[in-house]
């Protein structure tokens, strides 16, 4: 190993925003993706209308380039970090994808609306990133705007999803009376200029005591109620602890305005300081450390037809170790073959070239003409694998079947592949006599899509019926209860890999079937433990 290889991997952070949408995820990002110069942003304040026309400069170049990726990584460098973000898609996008992209992260950023405090989705995407146990950050936005007591949001962070919180910095007023942030470790004072807030005024104190703060904020009732807050925070808080914030049980809490790009850049500061380089990951061969030069990697995303005209699809890799050369050779250890990987892209806001080398943490694209399914590995020497991808529970179901019956072939094939992309689960009913199948979905977007790609890509025409149910659980017990419960149970399914999942339709018949089999345990993904 040499010394330029483990720095490369060390500089590396990757990570995903997750948050409910419009909370500000675009807009952060946008901002971080300035900071990091991949985009171009005119003047310092100015507001969404330019950040968004920068934007689609970029996207106009992506589609020159035949591609757009806009949605799915951004990479770019930061002082010494090469940062890479994995986009979680949020709107009407939301599909497994979004859960499944957290698997390549090695952290989260979890974005909050501070009036609108914890939403569904990120509850969702909170829940995986928990599963696996990675340093969530917090983000709480919008403190240009009267909100929810920065307290409160502790609480609700804690009740809701059972995290503490650290408060890197503290507001001083919200909305109209926003005035500014007091950095805890760094004991300063972070002004809000409402006419110009991007244009940041920091002032060295000696503490919340220190008189400045009194002439410099001007408020006496606000300061009053600041230094009561940061004493009760010091004393009844909870303390910094890396180690906390490493396994995901603390996370370090900002307060900021993406918009106005106030604590954007004091955020990614203490972000990029903590957060983890790549870490190591789990195998059937046991762990596999980033710094092992022997390189790694598994499929976390299909996605197709970034190239209408081609009709190509492209496998996300997330490299787990050591280094990616072009035209290296790779054993795709599900299929046992050999795969030389001669064109594969790398996502830069900045060079966007073919990728020459990347690194552990860094992800590429791989053109797949049918090779790659999710959760794939490619390693150089060697044929382990990583542990299987999850399924997550659908939240939406659609009995499946073909228009016309002698087309019935091109619809297997078709399912299929939507299957191994991970555009969709397949689950067929579990009494044979009458066989069904049944395509479960977490975005409703993706029926759509799903019709869409079938009619375009295989030519066939299918009949898809909504069914009533909400959840899907992933089933085990020992086999007496097992048959107990599948003699009792309606709504049962089987998962593509023959496991056994039961469909509910709400809340009350699924906890209705937890009381009534406390042996069998429910599990919300495939993970079965
Ligand atoms: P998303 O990707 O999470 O869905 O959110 P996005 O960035 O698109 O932001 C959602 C809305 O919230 C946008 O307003 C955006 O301008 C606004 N916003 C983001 N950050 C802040 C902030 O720090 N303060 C305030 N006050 N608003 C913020 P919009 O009206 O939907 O869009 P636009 O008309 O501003 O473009």
């Amino acid at each position: 190993m040499t010394i330029s290889f483990e720095k490369e991997v060390k500089s590396r952070k990757t990570f995903a925003i997750i948050s409910h949408p419009d909370a500000g995820k675009t807009t952060l990002t946008e901002k971080l993706l300035y900071f990091g110069g991949a985009i171009r942003e005119a003047g310092t304040v100015k507001g969404r209308k330019n950040s968004k026309h920068a934007l689609s400069d970029w996207m106009e170049i992506e589609k020159q380039r035949g591609i757009s990726v806009t949605s799915s990584v951004m990479e770019f460098q930061y002082k010494d970090y090469h940062v890479n973000i994995l986009d979680t898609p949020g709107h009407e996008d939301f599909s497994e994808d979004t859960y499944r992209t957290l698997t390549a992260a090695d952290s989260a950023t979890m974005l909050i609306d501070v009036a609108k405090g914890v939403e569904a989705q990120t509850i969702k995407l909170f829940k995986v990133c928990r599963m696996r146990g990675i340093p969530i950050f917090t983000f709480i936005n919008k403190l240009d705007r009267q909100g929810k007591e920065p307290f409160e949001l502790m609480e609700e962070l804690e009740a809701v999803l059972g995290i503490r919180s650290y408060p890197m910095n503290w507001p001083i007023g919200m909305g109209l009376n926003f005035k500014a942030v007091y950095d805890r470790h760094n004991k300063r004072l972070e002004l809000y200029n409402h006419k110009n807030p991007s244009k940041v005024d920091i002032i060295q104190v000696n503490g919340p005591l220190d008189p400045v703060i009194d002439e410099t904020i001007n408020d006496d009732s606000l300061v009053k109620q600041f230094r009561e807050e940061i004493e009760l925070l010091d004393v009844a808080g909870d303390q910094f602890d890396l180690d906390l914030i490493n396994s995901g049980q603390l996370t370090p809490a900002f307060f900021g305005s993406a918009i106005s790009n106030f604590g954007v850049q004091t955020f990614l500061n203490h972000f990029l300081e903590m957060a983890p380089s790549p870490v190591p990951r789990n195998s059937n061969e046991g762990i596999v450390n980033p710094l092992d030069s022997n390189f790694s990697g598994f499929v976390f995303k299909i996605q197709a037809n970034m190239n209408p005209a081609h009709r190509d699809r492209i496998a996300f890799l997330r490299i787990t170790s050591g280094i990616f050369k072009k035209g290296m050779n790779v054993n795709h250890v599900r299929l046992g073959k050999p795969l030389r990987l001669a064109q594969p892209t790398q996502f830069l806001a900045q060079s966007r070239n073919n990728v020459e080398e990347a690194y552990a943490g860094d992800i590429i694209g791989l053109f797949d003409p049918g090779t790659f399914r999710i959760g794939d590995t490619l390693v150089e020497n060697g044929s382990f694998e990583f542990d299987e991808m999850p399924h997550f529970s659908p939240e939406h179901f659609c009995a499946i079947a073909v228009k016309d019956a002698l087309k019935h072939k091109s619809f297997e094939k078709g399912i299929h592949q939507l299957t191994e992309e991970g555009a969709i689960q397949l689950f067929k009913t579990y009494q044979k006599v009458v066989e069904q199948q049944i395509v479960g979905v977490v975005g409703v977007l993706q029926f759509e899509v799903l019709e869409h790609r079938l009619k375009a890509e295989y030519k066939v025409d299918v009949r898809l019926e909504r069914l009533p149910f909400s959840y899907a659980r992933w089933v085990s017990g020992d086999k007496k209860d097992l048959e107990a419960f599948t003699r009792t149970q309606r709504n049962l399914v089987k998962d593509r890999d023959d496991r056994l999942v039961v469909l509910f339709e709400n809340d009350y018949q699924m906890r209705t079937a937890q009381d009534k089999y406390p042996k069998i345990k429910f599990f919300e993904n495939s993970f079965i433990k």
